[in-house]
């Protein structure tokens, strides 16, 4: 298993290119399920994840495709995906495909809408909590889907295709919302979602599915009316900024001190972060090429924050904050509203030296004047990259082990960070 060695106390200078959001090119990927016609998807991440998403898709006879360079692109611009469901040969996705992969149980809805059937196994995913499938079994239910559970697999049947129906989620649903949006595009007459997820990746796979035929009205809002369509057609997408990679480094930069420009990265994506940012001590600006990040001389100041739903503070990007306040002088409080448990990084924060105690859903964080490299364990993607955060700011060495978590979600870390002036080694095997 590879490990990542991180010497710590340099200070971050330069640029880094943000990446397509790993959130948005997944549903889009799966996305392609509704149509026989090419869907063609730019600026995807290589990460783990859309590997294995592919995986996942070819087993429902997704040929996928991955475009060649064009004359100026490098190695590290995001990938072209040629996706193509001309024919679907099998409507059940396996134990053993899903199971790794939370986002690929969303498979269910494209295949229900267009096949009528779809059997899915029970998702896994990161361990942040319980993280149930209610609210997306009873949005396919409220279109007319008829669902069993049968051993660890639900199992959708609509015989005479979908209706369109009102959603009303009793609870800000990311992955409850996606499904709805591409039921509801193939499902006949009209859809209200009410409480949608108003994340930027929402309206991403609403532009998308609105280019494939689709007609969605509201992303971004609450409110989605949904008007369905009898078939969908091939599109060229584009897939947004990965807001949270942006705040990621950017919290990197707070924390380290330094100066990078964020390249590609979109400010409105992730406003209430940068706010947060900015009242830690550092100097945030958007520019014409992305945002910019400093903090030079001044110390790291506490904050209270609370994560919510978009547009507030993205739970994505907790454990990243919490590094970063673990250095500053004064008490900070940060409450996780979104998932129980997701405070795992505590543990391994304080084996650099942070201060930190939990009540409930609360961390309060007594800012320390220094933390000391150690090993650590990385226990899930985003406080993986939280372990990154702190051992870029610790004295010392800090080796992260069980990086896989980091390759789930973080496109070129190392590269993007010793780029920037880091010491930062992946060590194979
Ligand atoms: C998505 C993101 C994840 C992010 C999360 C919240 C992707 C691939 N993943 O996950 O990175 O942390 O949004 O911004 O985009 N819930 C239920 N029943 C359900 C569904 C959800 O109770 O059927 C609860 C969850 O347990 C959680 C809350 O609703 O407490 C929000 O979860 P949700 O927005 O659905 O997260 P995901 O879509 O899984």
């Amino acid at each position: 298993m590879d490990r990542i060695r991180i010497i710590g106390g340099r200070p971050l200078n330069g640029t880094i290119q943000i990446s397509g959001a790993k959130n948005a090119a997944l549903p889009l990927m799966i996305a392609s399920l509704l149509t026989d016609q090419m869907l063609v998807l730019e600026n995807v991440p290589r990460l783990a994840d859309v590997a294995q998403l592919q995986r996942i898709l070819n087993n429902h006879g997704v040929d996928v495709m991955v475009g060649g360079k064009r004359p100026g692109e490098s190695t590290y611009d995001g990938q072209t995906l040629l996706l193509s469901a001309a024919r679907i040969v099998d409507t059940t996705a396996p134990y053993e495909l899903v199971s790794r992969m939370r986002a690929s149980f969303w498979v269910l809805a494209p295949l229900l809408a267009r096949m009528g059937e779809a059997k899915v196994s029970l998702p896994g995913g990161c361990a942040i909590g319980t993280r149930p499938v209610d609210l997306l079994l009873m949005a396919m239910e409220r279109l007319g889907a008829e669902i069993e559970i049968d051993g660890g697999y639900v199992v959708a049947r609509a015989p005479n295709g979908l209706r369109g129906g009102e959603i009303v989620f009793p609870k800000v649903t990311v992955g409850g919302t996606h499904v709805a949006l591409m039921a509801a595009a193939l499902a006949q007459g009209a859809t209200v979602i009410e409480n949608a997820a108003r994340e930027p990746e929402i309206v991403d796979l609403a532009d998308c599915l609105n280019k494939m035929g689709a007609k969605i009205e509201g992303a971004g809002s609450a409110r989605i009316t949904v008007e369905g369509v009898s078939r969908l057609n091939g599109a060229r997408h584009r897939v947004v900024a990965d807001r949270i990679e942006t705040g990621t480094y950017a919290m990197a930069v707070a924390m380290t001190g330094g100066d990078v420009t964020l390249q590609g990265a979109q400010a409105g994506l992730l406003q209430s972060a940068l706010d947060v940012i900015g009242q830690t001590g550092a100097d945030v600006t958007a520019t014409n090429e992305g945002i910019r990040v400093a903090r030079n001389g001044g110390g790291i100041r506490p904050v209270e924050v609370t994560t919510d739903p978009f547009p507030g503070f993205p739970t994505d990007l907790q454990a990243q904050l919490m590094a970063l306040v673990s250095r500053a002088s004064g008490i900070s409080k940060i409450t996780e509203s979104i998932f129980e448990n997701r405070f795992m990084h505590v543990q391994e924060l304080a084996r650099l030296g942070a201060r930190i105690s939990l009540d409930g859903d609360t961390a309060t964080i007594e800012g320390v004047s220094r933390l000391k490299g150690a090993p650590v364990m990385a226990t899930d993607l985003r406080a993986s990259v939280s372990l990154v955060i702190a051992a870029l700011a610790a004295e010392g060495e800090t080796m992260v082990n069980r990086v896989y978590h980091l390759d789930r979600g973080f496109e070129r870390l190392e590269d993007k960070l010793t780029a920037c002036g880091a010491s930062v080694e992946r060590l194979s095997g």
